[in-house]
Parts: C-alpha cells; structure tokens; sequence
C-alpha cells in the first residue's frame, strides 16, 4: 500500500500531509505581517498550513522548506502575490449588514447632499473581497436616484478577478428580497442557469483597483463616503489607528466611514464621531 499521505487521508486536516514547523509558520506569518499587516496568531496555524498546502500541491513541491526557498528566490513576485491572495479572508456577501445601505440612501447620503450640494458623490469600498459590498452600494445608489462614482480596492488580485466579472453562483442572492434580484441581477441559461449576473448599469459605477491599504495610495480628492468594513480586524491597535487617520485625510470634512459590526474607533480615533451602527462622521 502507498505511503502517501493526500487530503483524502487527513493531510489537509488534523493530520499533516506535509511537516509544517514553527519556523515555516513564522517565516510566513512574518512575510504577510510586514506586507499587509495581517495579524496571525498561534490560533491561524493550521488555517495557515490547509491554504498553503494547496500551493505546494500546484507547485508539485515536496517540502515546506520548497516553499519558502520559493517564496525567498521569488522576492516578492508572482508567489508572493499566490501566498497574499491564499492568506486574505474574502467572506462577504450581497446586502451584507443591510442596515448600512439603508442609512447611507435614506439619511446619511440625503443629509450629505443638502449640506454640501454635491451633484455626484464619490465613494470607496475598501477590501472589497469578490465585490458584493460594492456592487451593493452601487444597486442603493442608483435606487436612491444619487449620481455617484466609486472606486473597490483590495490587496488580493484573485478575489478583484471575480468581483470585475460581476458573476456570481445563484446562490449567493438567496435570501434578498425579489425586487432587489429581479431589478438588479440577469439570471444565466443554459449550462449557466446556476449563476447570475449583475447588470451592467450597476458595473458602470464601480472602478475595481488592486490596492493594499499599508501602501501609498494614489487617489487624488476627497471621497465623501468610505467603507471598510470586516477589514481592520485583521489589523493591530495601532496600525488600524494609523489606517482611521489616514481615511480622515482622504474624506471630505462631515464624510461617513462605514466599519464593520464587529469593529470600533473607540481610544483609537478622536477625528471621527461616531453616529451608530458603526457608522462614523469625520469631524477633523
Ligand atoms: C472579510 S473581507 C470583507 C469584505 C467586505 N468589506 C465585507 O465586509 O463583506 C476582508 C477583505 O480585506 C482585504 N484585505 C486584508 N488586508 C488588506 C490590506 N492590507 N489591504 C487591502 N485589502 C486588504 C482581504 O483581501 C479581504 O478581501
């Protein structure tokens, strides 16, 4: 009988496929600290270990010590970019913490409008994963009737893949209510009858970039509206202080920062108040 030891038999599980030690681990986690600021704790190790296993496989390597004599030959190129985009935790969904969209169109977005007097707001989905977050803000925009533009950003090139092509599996739209997947979404047919499609008029609105947070960024102007949210947890205490500083400089004064439910500027910020819902108004 074979000694090799796949996935079927418990590689990528409680069993190790391919030995994975504490120097692996922190040669990784070192490299992806540095880059994109991610935090992996002890706990991530074997979450660490099953997304990297599948590189190796599609490398055909034989041995973690491979892996990082690639990743170190490699300098930052093309496996690095694998390694970020198989470490980045993309879950999102359509409408996701709906409560926000339904603020941002009828009161925050309404309230913007008559104090400044914009004609076209700008907007910034920031760690957009595969791109529901923006496309729903796109779909509350135009149902609002706002004339807007807005820019998705994240640091993983895969997931910015899916989200420029705008098609999803059917699935992911179970659940919202029939007006909004009737207006908004083209069903497939034929061999693509288990995906949808949204449609073009929402796409037109969203520019999608490659961009990681921890780098320069090369915006010019002021967005009125951002959103990063299920992002920063991801991010030490400091770095996400010096991340909400960043996002005052780029938002106009009494623009919105819209975080995730889970996360807070509390002791972090005093450039913001916060309004509720985790939504917050830069206020210097
Ligand atoms: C959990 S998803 C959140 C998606 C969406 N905002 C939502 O709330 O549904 C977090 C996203 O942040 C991105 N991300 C993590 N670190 C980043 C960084 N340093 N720069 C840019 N994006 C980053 C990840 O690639 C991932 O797609």
């Amino acid at each position: 009988m074979s000694s090799v030891r796949t996935a079927a038999n418990g590689g990528d599980g409680g069993g190790r496929e391919f030995p994975f030690t504490d120097r692996h681990f922190d040669y990784v986690r070192t490299l992806v600290t540095d880059h994109a600021a991610i935090r992996l704790p002890d706990n991530k190790r074997q979450m660490v270990y099953g997304r990297l296993v599948r590189r190796l496989r599609e490398l055909r390597l034989s041995s973690f010590d491979e892996y990082l004599q690639v990743l170190e030959d490699d300098n930052g190129g093309p496996e690095f970019v694998h390694l970020i985009n198989a470490i980045t935790t993309n879950l999102t969904s359509f409408f996701r913490e709906k409560h926000h969209f339904e603020l941002m169109r009828e009161r925050y977005i309404p309230e913007l409008i008559q104090r400044t007097g914009k004609r076209e707001l700008k907007l910034w989905s920031a760690g957009c994963s595969t791109g529901e977050e923006p496309y729903s803000i796109a779909m509350t925009l135009l149902q609002g009737g706002f004339s807007a533009k807005l820019l998705a950003t994240d640091i993983d090139t895969k997931v910015l893949d899916t989200a420029a092509t705008g098609i999803y599996n059917a699935d992911r739209i179970n659940g919202l209510p029939g007006d909004i997947t009737r207006r908004w979404f083209l069903r497939g047919k034929g061999d693509n009858a288990d995906k949808v499609r949204v449609r073009p008029e929402v796409g037109k609105l969203i520019t999608f970039r490659q961009l990681n947070l921890m780098q320069p960024w090369p915006m010019r102007g002021r967005f009125d509206i951002i959103f990063c949210r299920n992002v920063v947890i991801y991010f030490d205490k400091p770095t996400q202080a010096k991340l909400f500083n960043r996002y005052a400089d780029q938002l106009e004064d009494g623009g919105y920062l819209f975080l995730g439910h889970s996360e807070t500027m509390h002791n972090l910020s005093d450039r913001f108040k916060l309004l509720g819902n985790t939504v917050y108004q830069k206020v210097a």
